[in-house]
């Protein structure tokens, strides 16, 4: 949440740092703003609202500079207004701050008794105001801000920039990541490598506690106790053109699009063709050592949690027990000695369920994640590291990484399955070949989306929506929802199936759309039945499913969209695309905007 980059250039900068601003937006989109030094004076240009804002700004109130800092924000404290925006300046300072320091009253009235007033609402502009005090008291720029980065309580990371000074960046992290770019007589940092991409590709990450001086000739890395320390510099794979839209109108469109390619490269990574085995090297567990697996996530993630703990306890009869990381941390859970907690995140920096891995860690547990950014805060911080290959993910509605996170964990449940004896290599085969039909299947459904657009028109208008699936399958229907009411402000739930008649099926009238997720399988005519209890009572069915579901009931649903036969193993990785798919064109119909939903942000680093 929030995104900070600062630029150390040859010549003016300003359009650097909106360029890295673009590929951060992501992370925020209240308001944004850069500040250089001009004739060694920090200068600001601010605004209220998306980036393209900021650059009207800049356009009529030009910024030049060689050195400057940027942000887009996602408000913590203080609405999103131009005076709340970042950065933050005080005398000697100006500040870009991504997370949340916790203590800001206290040094606010400390400050305040020492003359300082405040312009803005926020907790970032006290660090402004504290760096320039230790200044002022006579600390130079490396001292002042080494001195207040060990006042501040809370999660954050930071890039400085200082009056007079071009030739100088302090950045800091703790709690919320922090990337150096190495450039050639330039240098960069910002929140996420990404937004380096067509600047370097040499990159070093920040250390948690970590803070860096950097000038143009490279960076002199610090230690939470402030020794120089060594941080290795890394080449990323990131290149500029990932970053781009191609010939999708958004991001969340070419990211549901690159599902088959993704899922296929996830599964090359787990899956030995020749050998048609799941292989998972250097595990840090035995599967048979363990008496239940805890998995921990948020939002999307957790319902890739919800679709293990029917896979792990069906597959590998391994006891799981699941839970939302906020609810979590806080609950104080007993942990079994020598268990394994496994968390899911496409980002590796939610608060939460950075949080939650910590305390299960503290508790002994081994540590395993499921993560897309194999240089976040989870990555560092766990035992094992499962990667998802979907790419970066920029759309802040998950699509092509809740899909990949399915593929992982359906590899481990495969993998814990056959290492326990509940399945043998025959099953072991089975099933990971119909994960490798996933790719192909899932350009079927892609081809298909005009099917799915069309009934889009059916549901933009509707206030509510209802999900229902069984098994498998219901997290999907929890997915499906979420995705609808995220970019498209539609409320909508999700049901177990069997529970709709335990309350929810007293919404159910000619106006609100539900939409059942029901492959043919085991549990296929459980669902059939309340298919019909729903269209007995008037209810607008929308039928996804195979050609056999289609056969047996589907004559009972206003609509049906039909998806290719499955082995019901892998249904709920299928299934996910067309709910994505409606959400995408229903949104559009509604006129939202998709890739940047209003109140959201993609990396939820505060609680
Ligand atoms: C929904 C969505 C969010 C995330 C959640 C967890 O489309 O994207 O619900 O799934 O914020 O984020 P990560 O996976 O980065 O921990």
């Amino acid at each position: 949440m929030c995104g900070i980059i600062g630029v150390i250039g040859k010549s003016s900068v300003t359009s650097s740092l909106v360029d890295g601003l673009r590929r951060l937006e992501y992370r925020g989109y209240d308001s944004a703003g850069v500040a250089t030094l001009v004739e060694g004076r920090i200068e600001r240009r601010r605004s209220e609202g998306k980036l393209d804002r900021l650059v009207a700004v800049l356009d009529k109130s030009p910024l030049d500079g060689v050195i400057g800092i940027g942000h887009t924000r996602w408000a913590t404290h203080g609405v999103p207004n131009e005076r709340n925006a970042h950065p933050h300046a005080a005398k000697n300072v100006a500040v870009v701050h991504n997370g949340i320091v916790e203590n800001y009253r206290e040094l606010a009235a400390e400050l305040r008794a020492k003359g300082h007033s405040f312009a803005s609402d926020t907790d970032t502009e006290v660090v402004a105001h504290l760096i320039s005090q230790y200044m002022d008291e006579g600390m130079g720029p490396q001292e002042a801000a080494a001195a207040s980065l060990k006042r501040l309580h809370g999660a954050f990371s930071l890039a400085i920039l200082f009056t007079g000074r071009e030739d100088l960046l302090i950045g800091a992290r703790l709690g919320a990541p922090l990337a150096v770019g190495w450039g050639d007589g330039e240098m960069f940092m910002s929140s996420d490598a990404l937004a380096l991409a067509p600047l370097t590709q040499k990159i070093s990450y920040l250390a948690e506690g970590d803070w860096v001086e950097l000038t143009r000739e490279g960076a002199v890395f610090h230690d939470v106790d402030d020794r120089i320390v060594e941080r290795p510099i890394k080449l990323t794979a990131y290149s500029g053109a990932m970053i781009g839209k191609g010939n999708h109108a958004h991001f969340m469109m070419k990211e549901i699009f690159e599902q088959p390619a993704v899922i296929g490269e996830t599964l090359n990574a787990y899956f030995n063709p020749a050998s048609r085995t799941i292989t998972i090297p250097n595990l840090p567990w035995d599967w048979n050592d363990l008496s239940r697996v805890t998995i921990i996530a948020c939002g999307s993630s957790y319902y890739a949690a919800m679709v293990a703990k029917y896979w792990f306890e069906q597959v590998a009869r391994l006891p799981v027990e699941i839970d939302i990381a906020s609810e979590f941390r806080y609950r104080e859970a007993p942990m079994p000695d020598g268990g394994m907690a496994l968390f899911i995140s496409q980002s590796g920096e939610t608060a939460d369920t950075l949080a939650a891995l910590r305390y299960c860690k503290q508790a002994g547990q081994h540590i395993a994640s499921i993560l897309n950014v194999s240089e976040s805060s989870m990555a560092r911080e766990s035992d094992i590291v499962f990667p998802t290959l979907a790419g970066p993910e920029i759309g802040v509605a998950s699509t092509k990484a809740f899909t990949c996170q399915l593929v992982t964990l359906a590899c481990l449940a495969i993998h814990a399955g056959v290492a326990r004896g509940a399945i043998d290599h025959a099953d072991e085969a089975r099933l990971s070949s119909a994960i490798t039909k996933v790719p192909e299947m899932a350009t079927e459904i892609l081809n298909n989306d005009a099917t799915i657009r069309a009934l889009a028109e059916n549901i933009h208008e509707a206030r509510d929506v209802l999900y229902i699936g069984r098994g498998l399958d219901y997290p999907i229907a929890l997915e499906g929802a979420l995705k609808l009411k995220e970019i498209s402000y539609i409320h909508a739930e999700g049901y177990a199936a069997g529970e709709l008649k335990h309350g929810p099926i007293a919404l159910v009238d000619k106006d609100v759309p539900i939409i059942v997720i029901a492959p043919s399988g085991a549990l296929f005519d459980k669902t059939a039945s309340n298919l019909q209890q729903v269209s007995a009572r008037g209810g607008r069915v929308i039928f996804l499913s195979d050609r056999d579901g289609i056969a047996a009931v589907g004559h009972d649903a206003s609509a049906v969209v039909e998806l290719p036969k499955a082995d019901p193993f892998v249904t709920p990785i299928l299934y996910a695309i067309p709910v994505q798919l409606l959400a995408y064109h229903v949104a559009i119909m509604k006129g939202t905007d998709v890739d940047q939903p209003r109140n959201l942000a993609k990396s939820v680093t505060v609680e």
